[in-house]
């Protein structure tokens, strides 16, 4: 996947499709994670979470890691370089320190992958991550038909623009379950098409 060439324009189509939607998933838990201090923010574009955090957390420290050079870029320029250290990289092969973070962030990330990369992925994260963590999640689902079609055309739209092999939605909570993660709380928009979740450790 490489998502340079709509980095730019991802927050208005996004804005277009969506709404202000995933918008208010990516920020729903804010409130709730303001005492977090090592954060590992994963595949977060364009960087509008990641400022949001540091905004509402003053003492967090953050890595950020993404893919994108152009994404990368553009979250540097956003969020500032004050308390984060970005890195352009694979998620599924750098290096996470062990049992480092006490948050974990990744909003319609998951659904970049098939099972076994979700599977490798959350296995090497959760090793990085320190007991008591939280990771939140946002994501879609396919409650219904139309939510099906919605994240058929989406992946249609991410296959053509930046790659993306992936095709299906790969549920994920039993995969963090398995690592020792509990749902505390979830809330969703869109008749349920968008989900917030948070999981602690
Ligand atoms: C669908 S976008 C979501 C961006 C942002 N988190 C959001 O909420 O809109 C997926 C992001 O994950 C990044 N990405 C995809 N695969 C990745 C990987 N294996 N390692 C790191 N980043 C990856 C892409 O470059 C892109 O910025």
């Amino acid at each position: 996947m490489n998502c340079d060439l709509i980095a730019p324009h991802y927050w208005w189509i996004e804005r277009l499709g969506m709404g202000r939607a995933l918008e208010l998933r990516r920020r729903w838990f804010l409130p709730e994670i303001g005492n977090a201090g090592r954060a590992l923010v994963l595949g977060d574009g364009d960087g509008r979470f990641l400022r949001e955090l540091l905004r509402r957390n003053l003492l967090v420290r953050a890595d950020y890691v993404d893919l994108s050079r152009r994404m990368l870029e553009l979250a540097r320029n956003r969020a500032g370089t004050e308390r984060v250290d970005y890195r352009q990289a694979d998620a599924l092969t750098v290096e996470f320190p062990a049992g480092e973070y006490d948050l974990i962030a990744t909003h319609f990330f998951f659904d970049c992958f098939g099972p076994d990369e979700l599977g490798a992925l959350i296995k090497r994260v959760a090793d990085a991550a320190r007991p008591g963590a939280r990771w939140i999640v946002s994501e879609f689902r396919t409650p219904n038909l139309f939510g099906r079609l919605l994240v058929s055309a989406l992946y249609l739209f991410f296959g053509i623009t930046t790659g993306l092999k992936t095709r299906k939605l790969v549920d994920h909570r039993p995969i963090l379950r398995a690592h020792g993660f509990r749902l505390i709380k979830a809330s969703h928009s869109r008749g349920a098409l968008v989900v917030s979740e948070l999981w602690e450790r």
